[in-house]
């Protein structure tokens, strides 16, 4: 129960984000009626700013602490659910592990989504919990994140299967901002970098530049590796975050264990995630089955025409040319 000065000091500082934000530039987002602020060069919904101001004044990041960043939709649900089955293989096995009743998401929280509508939960203050996720770029995470030494892994994804899971998942939204607009439009504005946390390019580029200064913090993914071959890197992944797997869990098959367990085909067939079931702990605005759609790589093909494809794959080559993040350069 917070004390009344809590409350007096949290609608202080709500007031204050809220004057901050109403003086940053806007776009018109994917919605006929949404409105997109400009903060830190990145596109953000009104109250994730919120959030993350909240977080970067009050976020007090600890040794221990394990971050996964991400841009939305490139696998951070994966992610969650790898990194809480390995720091917790040793108290839970595939039959008992509380993934098989919760969306992954109720086990990490991320550091800024929830702030400005449950303020009264700060995931930020929960001494017991060490694994946090964020969609922040790199270049607005909160400062105790750089400064101790809690590591961070990023996943990244395809942009055109970025783009065409991040549209398909706003669509199964519910949401007072009106119609979603065409593909077509939307693509056009994610291309040119109007998209929640957008533009996707800068935010993967952002965390790529901070992996070469400081290889120790940040571990990189990439989705469509892991999804063709996750055991390496979920080794990796644990080792990185300081979970390692024995060579005897390793002959004892708990990597696998752990794949399987996070893996899109169980995930998306549990009870839980299926039909129009929300999460457990609080209310959302999407069913948990939304997180789960197709899985697959290359599924963009379905959508995009090879020009819209040329479009953004010239985009990503010109940004990301001679960094070493693209395969035929590494
Ligand atoms: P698709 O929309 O292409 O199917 P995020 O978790 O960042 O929101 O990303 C969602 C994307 O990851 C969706 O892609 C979703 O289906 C896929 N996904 C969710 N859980 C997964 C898992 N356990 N393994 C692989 N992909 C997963």
């Amino acid at each position: 129960m917070e004390s009344k000065t809590d409350q007096t000091e949290l609608q202080k500082n709500q007031k204050r984000y809220r004057e901050i934000i109403t003086r940053l530039p806007e776009k018109k987002g994917w919605r006929q009626e949404e409105i997109l602020s400009e903060f830190g060069g990145h596109w953000w919904r009104k109250p994730n700013i919120q959030g993350l101001l909240h977080a970067r004044e009050n976020f007090r990041a600890r040794p221990d602490d394990f971050v996964i960043c991400s841009y939305p939709k490139t696998g951070t649900t994966w992610l969650k659910a790898l990194t809480f089955a390995i720091i917790n293989r040793f108290k839970f096995d595939e039959a008992t592990s509380p993934l098989l009743k919760r969306l992954p998401h109720e086990f990490v929280p991320y550091l800024e989504v929830e702030f400005a509508f449950f303020p009264e939960i700060d995931v930020l203050k929960d001494k017991a919990n060490t694994l946090f996720a964020t969609h922040i770029p790199f270049g607005l995470l909160p400062k105790s994140i750089l400064d101790s030494d809690c590591k961070m892994a990023y996943i990244w994804r395809d942009p055109k299967d970025t783009f065409i899971s991040l549209w398909a998942f706003l669509h199964k939204e519910k949401s007072e901002d009106g119609e979603m607009s065409g593909l077509e439009e939307s693509f056009d504005m994610f291309c040119k970098g109007v998209s929640v946390y957008g533009p996707y390019l800068d935010h993967v580029f952002g965390y790529w530049k901070a992996k070469q200064e400081n290889p120790k913090k940040i571990m990189f993914l990439k989705y469509e590796e892991m999804r063709a071959n996750p055991i390496p890197y979920v080794k990796r992944l644990a080792e990185f975050m300081g979970y390692g797997f024995t060579e005897e869990e390793e002959a004892k098959g708990n990597v696998e264990r752990v794949v399987n367990l996070c893996s899109f085909e169980t995930l998306k067939n549990l009870k839980t995630n299926k039909g129009e079931k929300g999460r457990k702990d609080r209310p959302g605005t999407f069913a948990n089955s939304a997180f789960f759609r197709k899985g697959e790589v290359g599924d963009w093909m379905n959508y995009l025409t090879p020009e819209m494809a040329a479009r953004i794959d010239g985009l990503m080559e010109n940004k990301f040319r001679g960094s070493g993040l693209l395969r035929h350069d590494r």
